[in-house]
């Protein structure tokens, strides 16, 4: 018998109880869902809507069920729908009448919000917490790597010398801002939404407060007919997600640049990396190519959820189940490719020689050149059209620039002396350029310090 049958002369079809269920899934709420209908229980007898005894009596079985759960013991029932009707039939069938009180004032739409609400907010922690472990890895790299000298590139051509350390601590300010856009979604999630009934509110004299209380949640939700039909948080979850994902998907991208033979500039461990069925000398990148791909999985469930809830009518529609399985998947990858990323990363080999080898080539003490002369007086733009034609020069006779004779610099400008050898050096390239936010020695090593001292703090 259907909880909600009394309509009904026919049952549903067994296509009908299939198609709509969601219990294969949604059981995955079963913790929220009893600890929403317990606080939501004590509420009801607090304000005198149904009995102390009978409160209690619902709680214990409910704890009951949950452990029943929890051991495997419980058989879901496809024909109950879902976790809610699931455990509120296990309910009654328990303990009888007293179990019908559970669903006083309440409707399965201000409950499937609560529950999905402190899920997510709970997931929210959880992700934030491995993005923390992936940023005090790249501290730790950050820390070895200060004068670990790389071309730093720009339209994958190289540009100007870099670190590692400065490389990889762009990536640290990429998920300082992952971490934020998660933490406000956090307090947008941190509503309350019980209470909404189906979408009018209630008649019953309940508590709201005392719920939201009971729950840990910030604020009530100020609007029932917005409560049971908002799903922005998490909309802003698979947001916050794929902006993250993208993220992951660029390091990875160029972690599996480095460690081509090409490149050389890592190498990855062997526990993060595999093999070919046929091609014995091979040790592909797998994992970072799988984030790569799995990124756009998580931006299939985006387009997913924003198509799903774009023209939906105010308030409730049951268009809006579909929110889970797109929710529950992008948190299941986000969370496995946070923490492969940070075992790969983390014991991944870095190659400084092959770094500073791969500076030899591709002219990228340029600017440098030319900021020589410019400090010397000529305007910029002539600098660059001298050191532009050095280059042509270089690249004909197969020199670098600091493989030019004295006479050489001098026949492309007079004005060249002994210290532009200096000057074009690779450390002095680096560490000239102590600028707050540069690649410098002595500006990232009191940043990365001051990130450390942040993190600890969090
Ligand atoms: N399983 C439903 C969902 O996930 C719960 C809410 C059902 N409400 C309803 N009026 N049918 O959205």
């Amino acid at each position: 018998m259907k909880l909600w049958g009394g309509r009904f002369t026919q049952s549903t079809s067994a296509a009908t109880d299939s198609f709509h269920s969601s219990i294969s899934f949604d059981q995955r709420l079963f913790r929220q869902d009893i600890q929403g209908s317990m606080a939501h229980v004590e509420m009801l007898a607090e304000q005198g809507i149904i009995l102390h005894d009978e409160s209690k009596l619902i709680c214990k079985t409910l704890l009951e069920i949950q452990s029943d759960i929890e051991e495997g013991k419980i058989v879901f029932d496809e024909k109950a729908e879902d976790i809610h009707m699931n455990i509120e039939s296990i309910l009654i069938q328990r303990i009888g009448d007293v179990g019908k009180k559970l669903h006083t004032g309440r409707s399965r739409n201000d409950q499937v919000a609560l529950d999905m609400k402190m899920y997510v907010k709970q997931e929210i922690l959880e992700i934030e917490q491995l993005v923390l472990s992936v940023q005090e890895t790249l501290l730790s790299i950050a820390e070895n790597n200060v004068k670990t000298y790389m071309p730093g590139f720009t339209h994958l051509q190289k540009a100007q010398p870099v670190t590692f350390a400065h490389h990889v601590m762009a990536y640290f300010e990429m998920l300082k801002r992952d971490s934020g856009r998660l933490r406000d979604c956090y307090s947008r999630t941190d509503t309350m939404p019980l209470g909404a009934g189906a979408l009018a509110g209630t008649t019953y004299p309940i508590n709201r407060e005392l719920v939201r209380e009971k729950l840990g949640f910030s604020e009530l939700t100020r609007n029932s007919m917005d409560a049971v039909s908002d799903r922005d948080y998490c909309i802003e979850l698979v947001s916050a997600c794929s902006i993250l994902m993208m993220h992951l998907s660029r390091f990875c991208e160029e972690i599996i640049i480095w460690t081509t033979n090409e490149f050389g500039y890592i190498e990855l461990d062997d526990r993060f990396s595999t093999g070919s069925s046929i091609m014995p000398q091979k040790k592909n990148p797998d994992m970072a190519e799988l984030i790569r791909g799995k990124t756009g999985r998580v931006y299939g469930g985006l387009m997913g959820l924003l198509t799903t809830m774009k023209s939906l009518p105010l308030s409730y529609n049951k268009d809006m189940q579909e929110d889970k399985e797109a929710v529950f998947d992008v948190i299941d990858t986000v969370k496995a490719c946070l923490s492969i990323f940070d075992g790969m990363i983390s014991t991944m080999k870095i190659n400084k020689e092959n770094c500073l080898k791969s500076l030899q080539t591709g002219f990228v003490n340029a600017t440098d050149a030319a900021d020589w002369l410019t400090k010397k007086g000529i305007p910029f733009r002539d600098s660059h059209e001298i050191i532009g034609k050095m280059v042509l020069y270089c690249s004909q006779h197969k020199k670098a620039i600091e493989e030019l004779t004295l006479e050489e610099f001098k026949q492309l400008s007079p004005i060249f002396d002994e210290s532009i050898y200096e000057a074009i050096t690779i450390e002095c390239c680096v560490e000239n350029r102590n600028v707050i936010g540069g690649p410098a020695g002595s500006y990232m090593t009191n940043y990365i310090a001051e990130c450390r001292q942040a993190l600890s703090n969090n």
